[in-house]
């Protein structure tokens, strides 16, 4: 048998792509590369990339001038570049990068032995072909994080939503479900090997409904992986508000162990701009749906996307967005400036007018505001009682175990006798905007 190569992988972008990371080291595996932490004893560096914003794409130019250099100096090294940048750009990141030898979109990951075994015989590989079907359902991914806790599950690819600012639909295809068998199978596998807590992924979750199974749902799913154990936390990402159903929000408050967190990006809180995003909701829907959801559970926790200076957006379209913020009282939020891609309806047919001084200015306000929602909120937990799962310790202090309550707020308290993986009954005593501070009861 040949010697293993080593393989480093190196993961930007969504929680998606952290998943398909895990995907890629297991097919790998298969084919003789070994997944090291250590970058300087790679013989093979992959770049699973991002999209959605230039800056994101500007990182990873950045990271392969370097690699760049390396290789200069280790001319066997292989790179990779894969994900959503490889599928946007495909053979012109290899015109443009000298030091990429393979470019993989993905949807082509079942492709990387051979597509190694093209770059290794000093030939540049590339294979970007999106399907309509794959779902990688049957590989067992590779975990890479750390903590033995948490671990995602993909459970749907690509997006057909197309909001118009979004490169997402270029970059994945069409959106597809995975077998359900093949997902509870995981969640047990995970839960036996100690795994406490897993977050069904997919770009629009709400919307997941398997081909070969009719009348099942993400409630029908999120039940089933529920009752996996009631001592297996379930998470999920992203819900799209315009598919947020009562049965859904019925199905999370049914079960303890299904989190109360929903993430619903709002993108902005004026129809005008929603209308333009193609978003397919208004201010009003949105709100009606927070109001269901708040009624079905007080001390739910909820979660945010917002973007600044789309175009066209008016200095009352920005005050609609910091009064919906106000509205919702989020817990926490995403916020970023509009970034023109290109492609899409938006970079297409609307005019990226507003000027980068004005969205700095309406994206620091709408920090500003967020980080004193936040804090509220963490003020609003001092003196409750929450069930916390315990991921590691502190990184503040040895002596103080960090974990996280259903609500996904960060919690951290003397840590005593209790473990990794515990789930301890916390008082909160105190806070900051981002954490809460307790002691065991
Ligand atoms: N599927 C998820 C979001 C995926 S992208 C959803 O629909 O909610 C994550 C976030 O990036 C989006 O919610 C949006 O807030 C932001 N985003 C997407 N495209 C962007 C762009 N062109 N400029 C700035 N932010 C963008
Ligand atoms: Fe992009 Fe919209 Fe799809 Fe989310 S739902 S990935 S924002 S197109
Ligand atoms: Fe980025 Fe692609 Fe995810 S563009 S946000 S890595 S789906």
């Amino acid at each position: 048998m040949n010697k293993q190569k080593k393989l480093y992988i190196e993961t930007y972008g969504c929680q998606m792509n952290f998943s398909d990371s895990e995907i890629v080291g297991s097919i790998m595996k298969e084919n003789n590369y070994q997944s090291t932490k250590n970058s300087e004893e790679a013989d093979v560096i992959f770049i699973n990339t991002c999209s959605i914003r230039d800056n994101a794409e500007q990182r990873v130019r950045k990271r392969l001038g370097e690699l760049n250099a390396l290789k200069k100096q280790k001319p066997h090294l292989k790179i990779g570049v894969l994900g959503c940048m490889a599928e946007r750009l495909k053979e012109k990141l290899l015109e443009e990068e000298k030091s990429v030898d393979i470019i993989v979109g993905p949807d082509a990951y079942r492709d990387l032995p051979q597509l190694m075994a093209e770059a290794e015989s000093g030939q540049k590989a590339i294979n970007v072909i999106l399907s309509a079907d794959e779902t990688y359902a049957d590989i067992t991914p590779v975990k890479i994080d750390e903590n033995k806790i948490s671990a995602f599950i993909s459970i749907m690819r690509g997006c057909q939503n197309f909001c118009s600012y979004c490169v997402v639909p270029f970059t994945r295809g069409k959106e597809r479900s995975r077998d359900p068998e093949t997902i509870i199978q995981e969640a047990k596998d995970l839960f036996e090997k100690g795994y406490r807590e897993i977050t069904l992924l997919g770009q629009n979750v709400n919307s997941y409904s398997f081909e070969g199974r009719e009348n099942y749902h993400f409630p029908n799913l999120l039940a089933d992986v529920a009752a996996v154990n009631p001592l297996l936390r379930v998470r999920f990402a992203t819900s799209h508000p315009k598919d947020i159903s009562d049965d859904l929000i019925k199905t999370i408050a049914a079960y303890p162990n299904i989190c109360k967190a929903i993430h619903l990006p709002v993108q902005s809180g004026s129809t005008n701009m929603l209308t333009k995003m193609n978003r397919k909701y208004t201010r009003e829907w949105y709100l009606e749906r927070i109001s269901t959801i708040k009624k079905h559970m007080p001390e739910c926790a909820i979660s945010t996307d917002i973007i600044a200076g789309f175009c066209d957006e008016t200095e009352d379209d920005h005050a609609d967005t910091l009064s919906i913020m106000q509205e919702v009282g989020y817990d926490y939020a995403f916020m970023f400036k509009y970034s023109e891609r290109p492609d899409t309806v938006a970079a297409k047919k609307f005019e990226d007018n507003i000027s980068e001084e004005i969205k700095s200015k309406r994206l620091t306000e709408i920090i500003n505001l967020q980080r004193q929602l936040s804090h509220h909120s963490n003020k609003a937990d001092i003196g409750k009682v929450f069930e916390v799962l315990v991921e590691g310790t502190s990184k503040k202090s040895k002596e103080q175990l960090s974990g996280r309550n259903s609500q996904n707020k960060v919690v951290v308290f003397p840590k005593e006798n209790y473990k990794v993986g515990d789930y301890v009954q916390v008082k909160i005593t105190d806070c900051t905007t981002a954490t809460l501070v307790g002691e065991a009861v």
